[in-house]
């Protein structure tokens, strides 16, 4: 089983990703809030590479358990019903609804790899069950980093190699690829603290001075969720237990 990481979305076309598994990491705050948003009771999320997209398929949809969420510059969208704010998806806000969803790097990298066999999210939040399915299913794996806007960045790296450190820990046979190795010693570099990490990278700093510290202290906790969104013919839904 070996693991590679694609360090940026830029890294592969979407043609690469035809019949592997990829999970895809954007911890602040994409694939953290889909993860919020399917643990809270939403029907499913359908995620779009643009806010046209969003309008178009909002458009077609019928009654109000259909809404869009989504951010721009890490703002809510206008027209928009929710943000990217993972706090915002409550069971209150989306329970038996389905989101449309929109965000600048997350659900880019998302749809070029809609051709994956197998495609799913990881955030810290989710990162151990994460890593244990991916273990069940005895794959290749692509871990491809979301990144900003085509190029690396580092948080989603270090959620890289504590995923791998993760998989490692429960079967060392695992074959990692250099730039898998790469993400692990940044981890390593980092240490334990995923606050401090999302603290200094760059979109958290940006995060916390739009006013989004709590979303930032979200996104750090580890192991909060068995939840494990999966994409399947154009949404998201959560895992099902007897899939694993
Ligand atoms: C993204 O997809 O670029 C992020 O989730 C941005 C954000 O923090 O809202």
């Amino acid at each position: 089983m070996k693991i590679n990481v694609l360090l940026s979305p830029l890294n592969a076309d979407e043609l690469f990703f035809t019949g592997k598994t990829t999970v895809v990491i954007d911890v602040l705050r994409a694939t953290t809030t889909i993860t919020a948003c399917l643990a809270h009771g939403a029907k499913e999320l359908i995620p779009v590479d643009s806010i046209e997209f969003a309008m178009k398929v909002s458009g077609n949809a019928f009654g109000g358990q259909t809404i869009l969420g989504g951010e721009r510059n890490t703002k809510k969208i206008e027209g928009f019903t929710l943000g990217n704010s993972p706090i915002e998806y409550t069971s209150e806000n989306v329970a038996g609804k389905s989101i449309i969803f929109f965000t600048t790097n997350g659900t880019k990298a998302i749809v070029r790899a809609k051709f994956s066999e197998h495609l799913l999210l990881c955030s810290f939040n989710n990162l151990n069950a994460v890593a244990q399915y991916l273990l069940q299913l005895n794959n290749d794996v692509n871990i491809l980093c979301a990144g900003s806007n085509g190029m690396f960045c580092v948080e989603d790296t270090v959620c890289a190699g504590m995923l791998i450190k993760a998989m490692t820990k429960m079967n060392s046979e695992l074959e990692i690829a250099d730039a898998g190795k790469a993400s692990v010693i940044l981890n390593d570099n980092y240490g334990d603290s995923t606050i401090n990490i999302l603290k200094d990278c760059e979109h958290g700093v940006k995060l916390i001075s739009n006013g989004f510290e709590d979303d930032v202290e979200y996104c750090a906790q580890l192991d909060t969720t068995n939840i494990i969104p999966v994409y399947k013919s154009g949404v998201f839904k959560p895992l099902n237990f007897d899939q694993r």
